[in-house]
């Protein structure tokens, strides 16, 4: 099983998944008796012999005798290697818990106990449980390992213990991470992370780490565009398919921190928990505060393996139903924003269900008084003047053309222009005496509060009932401001974390008494992709900007975390309305093939020759979709969007490659694509070559047979990244193994 006791008293630990070890100690002060639980070894997977060795070879507080490493009053702090670095004793690092008891601070933890959890098949769990020398204060460190993932899942719980006392003290929290994690000595770091803004989410920056703290961090209330709560590790000598990477990841979709500490002599610690800098939660007596699941993955296969490890995780043990092929969707946004009507909706809905489409989804501007974004958020039944009978016969039109339905939402939200803020004007998120500045015209309805949950699941669960809909889109289009809950007064920044917790709760409701329901999870595009709402979301919008080439960086940033087949992107039209850049149909097409495929173009103004060669991507696509969706995803050649590039996923014996070439006449890059992760002893068929007609060296006629080690060592030479024709070449090629 994965967690091992590597001493009688219960206080060194491996935690070993199937490559890596995660070695803990718990050191107990001689002197003080305070107990610090402490990061031993984290890395590639060890015997339970060698762990032991770990444990007792690395560092921690007691330096051993005769080392005299920099021994003075100033001391370099050993917080960085701590699980759980307190605000206390002699420590002057970021911490990852900072509790306050009426006016002191400063905790003192002591050891109680150590247990082992069974849990589901396969997982076990360490809790190693600590109470303040004096105060009724309980932190509880979880650790959860697995034996099919090398994801290791950490977590804490606080807890007021109840005393009876008549006057019981305050316990205030202003740091509650849900966990620290140490990379070990190296010559460098470096990290990987995606930042952004809307309409340019997920860019992959990849730097040195510098010495001191640096915070990663969303203010928002939601994930945000600007970051993305995860972060990879490595010596700077890691590529995508080799060398060591350690990532960590929060499963949240309110604000987070991420604090990274480089010590000048080397070792980086990274603490990751929900809230930002300034927020206060009191913990009252008997009550307990459990932070979101920190991710910790080690992997020695590079970045691709890093992501290979994550999208497999998310599949195994976050999606709600990863066993599904995504369908495709079309969108109706881009084609009429909101100009909703029946009649435009539903002859839209005939060309997509003739092109294969199987989901089709009407965006903003069906209810209330919507037609613009500055009033009706809020007023979700059917536009009165649009929609006089109701929606039913839309969804039925959509239904009877063979398609699953769907409809946009945005429950979190309400226009000041709206009956529901004229008859509830105290649901928001507001503070006394300041003002409430809206965006995009809009204010936040305070989700903290039951009632206003409560509110949103009824209409939710009518209209998912009353329409026969299959499937929601779930769009939080601002971020928090004025971010106060009057009533709760000094404990109303609880909403930071209620907020959160009550849309997952509301998701969750909607989908126990819906089972068939999906939901895709948006916010003004990338805003709200993390592993937190995975939980209970089927899709993730990673962007309202659809130009092709420009998605390609998207993507790349995106797949770093999260699996394909969660992504969700579309072929809309050309020029693309919002980068004005025009790319041919093909192209738009084998960029939005790398992920859950959708259509999001203005089909009425498509020639029947687009509209049947889509009909004929759409139907490619289908063919190969499980690969995309399911399979291992290998990240090849130059950077995508600006160079030739591929991806390629492997599941099972089938092997799909898509292959890009923005810069069609560019005399430099490859011109041999080598694949990756196949058999090499093995033979492949090809079964889709593209589109060269001609036989060329390294050209994959359909049914000819290659060994994976020709395919992994020489590579294809695709046709489309021959440096001669145009720009916006690509192509889609399948091959099968038959066997030795
Ligand atoms: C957000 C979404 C878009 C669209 C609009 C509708 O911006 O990201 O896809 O749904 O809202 O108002």
């Amino acid at each position: 099983m994965p967690i091992t006791p590597l001493d009688e008293r219960g206080h060194r630990w491996a935690v070993t998944t199937p490559a890596s070890t995660y070695v803990i100690g718990v050191e107990i002060d001689a002197v003080t008796g305070e107990a610090t639980p402490l990061q031993k070894y984290w890395g590639p997977r060890l015997s339970v012999e060698a762990a032991r060795q770990a444990a007792t070879a690395s560092g921690g507080p007691a330096t051993p005798a005769g080392a005299r490493r920099h021994v003075s009053s100033f001391s370099t702090p050993v917080e960085v290697e701590e699980l759980l670095p307190v605000d206390g004793g002699r420590r002057w690092g970021s911490p990852s818990l900072q509790v306050s008891f009426d006016h002191a601070r400063s905790l003192e933890l002591r050891l109680v106990h150590t247990r082992v959890l069974d849990e589901e098949p396969g997982a076990e769990r360490l809790d190693v449980v600590m109470r303040d020398a004096h105060h009724p204060f309980e932190g509880v460190l979880s650790i959860r390992a697995r034996d099919d993932t090398d994801v290791i899942e950490r977590w804490t719980t606080v807890r007021h213990l109840p005393t009876g006392a008549a006057r019981p003290v305050t316990i205030g929290i202003t740091r509650l991470d849900s966990g620290s994690w140490f990379v070990p000595d190296a010559s460098a770091y470096r990290y990987s992370g995606v930042f952004g803004a809307w309409a340019e989410e997920f860019q992959l920056q990849r730097g040195p780490l510098p010495v001191g703290e640096t915070v990663f961090t969303s203010r928002q209330g939601i994930t945000s565009h600007i970051a993305n709560p995860w972060i990879m590790i490595d010596a700077g000598e890691a590529v995508e398919e080799h060398g060591e990477v350690w990532g960590l990841n929060l499963a949240w979709s309110g604000s987070w921190r991420l604090t990274t500490t480089h010590r000048p002599e080397g070792g980086v610690s990274v603490s990751a928990g929900f809230g930002h800098d300034g927020l206060r939660w009191t913990l009252g007596p008997g009550t307990e505060l459990v932070t979101p699941p920190v991710l910790g993955l080690y992997t020695g296969g590079g970045f691709g393996a890093a992501s290979r490890s994550w999208h497999e995780y998310a599949r195994r043990h976050v999606m709600p139903a990863p066993d599904e092929e995504r369908p495709v969707l079309y969108n109706s946004w881009e084609a009429t924003e909101f100009d909703v009507t029946e009649a435009g909706q539903l002859e839209l809905a005939r060309r997509a269900a003739s092109m294969g489409v199987e989901l089709f989804v009407v965006d903003d501007g069906w209810f209330g008084d919507r037609d613009d974004d500055t009033r009706s958020l809020g007023d979700w039944w059917p536009h009165r003047k649009r929609f006089p009978d109701g929606l039913r016969a839309l969804m039925d039109g959509i239904h009877e053309l063979g398609m699953r339905a769907g409809l946009w939402v945005e429950p979190e939200m309400v226009n000041a222009d709206s009956e529901l803020y004229r008859a509830h004007p105290d649901w928001i998120l507001r503070m006394e005496h300041r003002r409430r500045d809206e965006k995009r015209h809009q204010l936040v309805l305070n989700f903290a509060r039951d009632d206003v949950r409560d509110w949103a699941v009824g209409w939710l669960d009518e209209l998912v009932t009353e329409l026969g809909l299959d499937y929601l889109k779930w769009d939080m289009n601002r971020p928090f401001t004025q971010a106060g809950w009057p009533e709760r007064g000094a404990a109303q920044d609880r909403l930071w974390i209620d907020f959160t917790r009550n849309v997952y709760d509301a998701m969750s409701r909607l989908r126990r008494a819906h089972p068939g329901l999906r939901i895709e999870s948006c916010s003004g595009g990338g805003g709200r992709v993390d592993l937190g709402i995975l939980r209970h979301t089927d899709e993730f919008w990673p962007s309202d900007n659809t130009d092709a080439l420009d998605r390609q960086t998207i993507q790349h940033g995106f797949s770093q975390v999260y699996p394909p087949g969660t992504m969700s992107a579309w072929v809309t039209d050309s020029p693309n309305i919002s980068t004005g850049r025009a790319i041919p149909l093909r192209y738009r097409f084998h960029v939005a093939m790398a992920g859950a495929l959708g259509i999001g173009g203005d089909l009425s103004t498509w020639s029947a020759a687009e509209l049947s060669e889509a009909a004929e991507l759409i139907e490619q696509y289908k063919a190969v979709r499980r690969v995309v969706q399911h399979g291992r995803l290998h990240r090849l050649a130059g950077p995508p969007g600006q160079a030739r590039s591929a991806v390629q996923y492997v599941l099972g014996d089938d092997v799909v490659v898509l292959v890009y070439n923005p810069i069609g006449n560019a005399k430099r890059g490859p011109r041999w694509l080598r694949l990756a992760g196949l058999d090499p002893e093995a033979s492949y068929e090809v079964v889709r070559g593209g589109d060269a007609a001609e036989s060329a060296p390294g050209r994959l006629v359909q049914g000819s047979r290659w060994y994976g080690s020709a395919l992994m060592g020489v590579g294809i030479r695709p046709a489309a990244w021959e440096p001669v024709g145009a720009d916006y070449r690509s192509d889609l090629v399948a091959l099968r193994k038959i066997g030795p």
